[in-house]
């Protein structure tokens, strides 16, 4: 397939929100320089995730990134992809309350070029959004399946298969909405309740295994590109056979090697 070079066109928070109901936007993550810039003019919006303490790290779940980690990965991304919209993840605990929250986004911004950063809770962290986009902080937000709140959920739940937690999810996306967010993130819901809270807010919804009703999609890179072996959730989409190409062109690497035939004479001094 042929790369198809549309205009690249640099986003803010305002051509996101104008986006609603015109453009559907693409979302995806990214923990480093090299694959932020190659992502840098195909998507709107970069987001390093603390889905970065998985898959990069290795770890069962997202809670022990930390602030520091976060703003370690997203200087590489926007390093490597300047003109990007990049949004950093703000890693569990690092918002439990809104002086922290205001702090802690204060360094984001101050030691980062990340444009906006992603917080997730609906209703009950309306407060804290607020307190944030009050002070001039570009907030993402993130509802539905939280992967933050994992262990006290006991397990990663989908959401919206019930008309009560329908309503519950429209008050949290209106809440969050209406706290100042740009763009809200709704994780693992239903695709009727998806779009339901879509019709119900004026920003962006970006799906992520919530159909595809929403004003835009965000997939992990490496799940996307096929490189996360271990499982393949149900809304994952492979691109790329990742693992199986490494793997491959790893395995022929050492053939070459133990066949003496790497390197060639056009590739030695
Ligand atoms: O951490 C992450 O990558 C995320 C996306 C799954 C939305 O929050």
């Amino acid at each position: 397939m042929s790369i198809i070079k549309h205009d690249f066109e640099k986003m803010n928070v305002t051509k996101i929100k104008n986006a609603k109901n015109t453009k559907k936007l693409t979302m995806i993550t990214a923990y480093d320089a090299l694959f932020a810039k190659l992502f840098e003019e195909i998507a709107d919006m970069i987001l390093v995730g603390d889905s970065l303490n998985m898959s990069f790290a290795g770890k069962p779940d997202t809670l022990s990134a930390t602030l520091d980690q976060m703003i370690y990965h997203t200087n590489a991304v926007c390093t490597g992809a300047p003109k990007a919209f990049t949004i950093l993840d703000m890693p569990f605990g690092t918002y439990i309350n809104k002086d922290e929250a205001l702090t802690n986004a204060v360094k984001v911004y101050q030691e980062t070029n990340a444009a906006a950063i992603k917080i997730e809770g609906g209703e009950d962290r309306a407060h804290i959004i607020e307190h944030l986009t009050k002070n001039s902080i570009a907030v993402m937000g993130h509802i539905g399946l939280m992967p933050q709140y994992v262990r006290s959920e006991g397990g990663y739940k989908v959401r919206g298969k019930t008309q009560d937690d329908t309503e519950q999810l429209i008050r949290d996306a209106i809440a969050v909405e209406k706290a100042g967010a740009f763009s809200i993130v709704i994780e693992g819901v239903m695709s009727d309740a998806a779009q339901k809270i879509t019709q119900a807010v004026n920003i962006p919804t970006i799906g992520i295994g919530a159909g595809n009703v929403t004003d835009g999609q965000v997939l992990v890179w490496s799940d996307m590109l096929g490189f996360f072996e271990n499982f393949k959730p149900k809304f994952v989409r492979h691109y790329m056979n990742g693992a199986k190409d490494v793997k491959e062109a790893v395995q022929q690497y050492r053939n070459d090697v133990q066949e003496t035939t790497f390197p060639s004479k056009n590739e030695e001094y």
